[in-house]
């Protein structure tokens, strides 16, 4: 029987982040270089994305490439840039037959220009669709978002736009790169690393965090249907007790 049978379909989470991690020892342990076990995470990403796009959750946020990546030896950075342009290409129909809407958040203008313009073409193209909204967080560090989200709530606040008593959490989480989406109720890391590494820390607040060994090469939809049992599993209480859930 599959894991996916024992989901109920109705307590799913709406938004699911993941930090996928694990592709460099993935690839050592086959004596193989970096980049392979990069080519070979595009396949549990793929995995991971129809799996979601079919049990109807609405947002799939996947950590991509971090600000801190930049530090990467050059080959590798360039071959994730080239990998990440090649995959766009090869899966944006796959997207539009699955209905699945393309979105990036990070700091999009260091990301190179024909990574922009690919990246651009494909949210376009799948702008319309209705289902899935696949989020790829691409030079993204959660400190640079809120210090970007600070900026501009103190633009607008010396440019009379708004006021500070405006400010309270549901206004400035609308100058996050997330405005608009729900906040991930689950949040899964894999390789067995539990740290958060600087993603969507204000988002996360009251995310579930699910911590597997599995390296992101071998992740497949059986091991996200465990996440997901796992979590719905799990009390939510946010910070009541549990006798006032039962009310
Ligand atoms: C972390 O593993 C993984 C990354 C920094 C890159 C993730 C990229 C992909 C899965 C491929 C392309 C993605 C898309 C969305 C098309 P690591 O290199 O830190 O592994 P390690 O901790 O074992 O060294």
């Amino acid at each position: 029987m599959s894991n996916k049978d024992l989901l109920e379909k109705d307590k799913l989470p709406s938004h699911v982040a993941i930090i996928m991690d694990g592709n460099g020892r993935w690839a050592r342990k086959r004596g193989n270089s970096r980049i392979f076990g990069h080519k070979n995470g595009v396949k549990a990403v793929r995995e991971v994305t129809e799996a979601a796009a079919e049990l109807g959750i609405g947002y799939l946020t996947l950590y991509a490439f971090s600000t801190e990546n930049w530090n990467r030896p050059k080959t590798e950075v360039d071959a994730l840039m080239s990998l990440l342009v090649k995959t766009i290409s090869d899966e944006t129909k796959t997207l539009m037959e699955n209905n699945v809407q393309l979105n990036v958040i990070g700091f999009k203008d260091s990301l190179p220009q024909r990574v922009r313009k690919n990246l651009e073409d494909c949210i376009e193209k799948t702008s319309s669709n209705t289902g899935l909204v696949l989020n790829l967080a691409l030079s993204y560090s959660s400190r640079w978002e809120i210090i970007d989200a600070v900026k501009k709530i103190a633009d607008d606040v010396s440019n009379k736009k708004i006021s500070v008593d405006d400010i309270n959490a549901d206004f400035f989480s609308n100058y996050l790169t997330t405005s608009g989406m729900p906040d991930p109720e689950l949040m899964i890391r894999t390789s067995g690393e539990t740290r958060i590494s600087n993603f969507l820390l204000w988002q996360l607040a009251y995310a579930e965090l699910y911590f597997c060994d599995v390296l992101w090469p071998d992740f497949r939809k059986e091991n996200f249907y465990e996440a997901l049992i796992n979590y719905q599993n799990r009390e939510r209480r946010f910070g009541m007790i549990s006798e006032q859930l039962k009310k």
